[in-house]
């Protein structure tokens, strides 16, 4: 399937934000440590979860859809100590499934994780096997698999090298069925981070700290089950709110979210002139007079996040001067600019990680393949500002993270099709 696009709609209505993404992938693989129920409210029903069901569903455990973005999840019968490549090869979050399996099972064999190419070569995961052997893990590599096994796992002292999302809450997660107290140092600050904590405490773990750089977790020997609402998500939001900016031709309200998540973008919006106005739970975006540029450096939270960049990259070649734009985070996350320029961007690049945006300049429709999800989305806007028709192929990549996005654009007024290839 492709994307039809034919640009320069005014877009104009209302847009609710879904469940997060990077929180709903979190908790599926917590399942794995309880043999009770759980009931997860607020789902996005995305790729990316549909294969962490497939995947709680091959380990042995039963994944029900009670209604629209309801699940229950119930544990049946231990399958396997292998996470099936298949699904593996599809979704970095696949590796949250490790560390609860290494827990609960003693052992467990995967093969590297996959998911969107951004990072250099194969996106790494030392951070995980040096922390899990911090804890007792005894590691075999051969090739591209790994085999992990511990009798049991003890508390450690863990300093992350790297400020790491899913490390973080990889080690939280998994340092409940240690022996002892285990300390995290220098960790990632999300709010899916603190929701995963707060739903893990909620089931009778014992961690404190988390949202802030130090963790700690407290062993223990049960987990029951629980209910759990998927907090919005804040990169959606992000998104929609920079194709309503970008577009500057109507007023759009982005609700079900919370605007606090997100004070770096709107640090950013007072700088370059988009006219917004937040409520407790929403942002209007209205017409702008002018929008001038300005530098954007990613960072972990609660700086400009890495997921946003390539929207915002799309906005500034709609945006008086120049701006520089810095992705700090992820290798390859700014080579999806080279796009834009075909379509008409004057973007250059100085390095992987910095390119310089000189705007604004119009945009004109092509035919294009989405690289990965977060560029894919941002041609998504791209093509709703060109001039003329855009077709963006590989929509599996977009659909990993955004629900029903055409539909959802249709009703602001969008003119987006989706074909048969
Ligand atoms: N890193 C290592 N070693 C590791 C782990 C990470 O060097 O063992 C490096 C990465 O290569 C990267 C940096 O540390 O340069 C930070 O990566 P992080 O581990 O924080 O990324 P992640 O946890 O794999 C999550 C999100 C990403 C988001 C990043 C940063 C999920 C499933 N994914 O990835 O989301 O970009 O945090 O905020 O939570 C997306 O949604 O499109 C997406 C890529």
């Amino acid at each position: 399937m492709k994307f039809l696009i034919e640009g320069r709609k005014p877009l104009k209505g209302e847009v609710a934000v879904a469940g997060s993404k990077n929180a709903a992938l979190k908790i599926f693989p917590v399942a794995l440590l309880t043999r009770k129920a759980i009931r997860v409210f607020n789902v996005p029903e995305i790729e990316d979860v549909f294969r962490a069901q497939e995947m709680l569903v091959a380990l042995g455990h039963e994944v029900k859809k009670i209604k629209n973005r309801i699940f229950e999840i119930k544990f049946k019968k231990q399958k396997y100590f292998d996470l099936p490549v298949n699904l593996v090869n599809k979704f970095r979050a696949s590796v949250m499934f490790v560390g609860p399996m290494l827990a609960t099972c003693g052992q467990v064999r995967f093969s590297h994780p996959g998911g969107c190419v951004i990072g250099a070569g194969a996106r790494p995961i030392d951070l995980f096997l040096d922390s899990f052997q911090k804890m007792g893990a005894k590691i075999n590599i051969s090739g591209n698999y790994y085999h992990l096994t511990a009798k049991k796992l003890k508390g450690a002292n863990i300093f992350f090298s790297k400020i790491s999302v899913t490390a973080t809450e990889s080690l939280m997660t998994t340092a409940c069925f240690a022996c002892g107290e285990t300390i995290l140092k220098n960790c990632a600050m999300e709010p899916e981070i603190v929701g995963l904590a707060q739903y893990l405490n909620s089931c009778g773990a014992k961690i404190k700290g988390a949202g802030t750089p130090t963790i700690k977790i407290t062993g223990i020997k049960k987990l029951k089950g629980g209910e759990y609402k998927i907090i919005p998500d804040r990169i959606e939001a992000g998104t929609f709110a920079m194709l309503a900016a970008a577009s500057n031709s109507g007023e759009v309200l982005i609700k079900n979210f919370n605007p606090a998540h997100l004070e770096s973008l709107w640090a950013l919006f007072d700088k370059i002139g988009v006219n917004y106005e937040l409520d407790k739970s929403s942002v209007k975006i209205s017409r702008s007079k002018k929008l001038v540029s300005c530098d954007a450096t990613t960072h972990e939270y609660p700086g400009f996040a890495t997921d946003l960049q390539s929207p915002y990259s799309v906005l500034m070649t709609q945006a008086y001067g120049s701006s520089l734009i810095h992705e700090t985070i992820h290798d390859r996350r700014l080579l999806f600019t080279d796009i834009l320029t075909q379509m008409g961007a004057n973007i250059i690049m100085a390095d992987p990680h910095r390119v310089v945006i000189n705007g604004p300049t119009p945009l004109y429709g092509r035919q294009l393949v989405s690289p990965d999800l977060r560029a894919g989305v941002a041609l998504i806007i791209a093509a709703l500002i060109a001039f003329g028709k855009t077709t963006i192929d590989n929509i599996y990549q977009i659909e990993r993270g955004y629900e029903k996005l055409d539909e959802r654009l249709r009703a602001l007024g969008a003119d987006i099709k989706r074909i048969d290839n």
